[in-house]
């Protein structure tokens, strides 16, 4: 274990070297500042590493993660995220990414007592209570928890839209997509849902803010 630490800082030396062979200037140029054009709200899970999967560089990712890549509208470290990425750095696409074997979204499905956790995995058994009619009609388990891991990103996407910053930066005609992925990782790929929200025409009315 003590190797495999300190192997850690080993392997941060042989990537700056690697940089520098490269570009002389690279660590120069990123500290002037950062524009990325990308928010990604994912799983905490140590498989599914952002920037890793879509072959995207250090400036390039804004990145939040949490427990089974929840948009929890209370949750202020989220909305702090959210509203630096809008307003301050202005990306212009927000994704959602859940993966299929997420401890979180699976521990939703069952009664277990595991602790503190408990809390916050309460919120992804509201998305199952939702759509539970669609979910308990599937009788195969692995494709039931498949199925919830994607409507779980759906509803998280709903999430962003329903927040009164997402909808002031459509309002102001602020080009933000949001989107919905779901990473398989026993294969790598990235599925994209399809469930693209660019205006806040998708939301039942009652979410709809007056800006
Ligand atoms: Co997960």
């Amino acid at each position: 274990m003590e190797k495999f630490y300190k192997q850690l800082l080993e392997n941060n030396r042989k990537w700056v070297s690697t940089k520098l062979e490269k570009d002389p200037d690279y660590f120069k140029k990123l500290s002037t500042g950062q524009k990325p054009p990308v928010l990604w709200i994912g799983c905490a899970d140590s498989r599914v590493p952002a920037n890793e999967i879509i072959g995207a560089g250090p400036g390039e990712v804004f990145v939040h993660r949490n427990i089974a890549n929840m948009v929890v509208h209370s949750d202020m470290n989220m909305l702090s995220v959210l509203d630096y990425a809008v307003n301050v750095l202005q990306v212009k696409h927000i994704i959602v990414c859940g993966h299929y074997g997420c401890g979180g979204v699976q521990a939703a499905m069952t009664n277990k007592h595991i602790g503190l956790i408990d809390n916050w995995i309460r919120h992804i058994k509201d998305v199952y209570r939702f759509h539970h009619e669609e979910l308990d009609a599937i009788q195969d388990e692995t494709q039931r928890f498949n199925r919830f891991v994607e409507i779980n990103v759906f509803e998280q996407v709903l999430d962003l839209g329903k927040t009164s910053i997402v909808q002031s930066a459509w309002e102001r005609g602020q080009e933000v997509h949001v989107h919905g992925w779901v990473y398989d990782i026993h294969d790598g790929l990235i599925n994209d849902m399809k469930v693209t929200l660019k205006d806040n025409d998708s939301l039942s009315d009652v979410y709809k803010l007056d800006l």
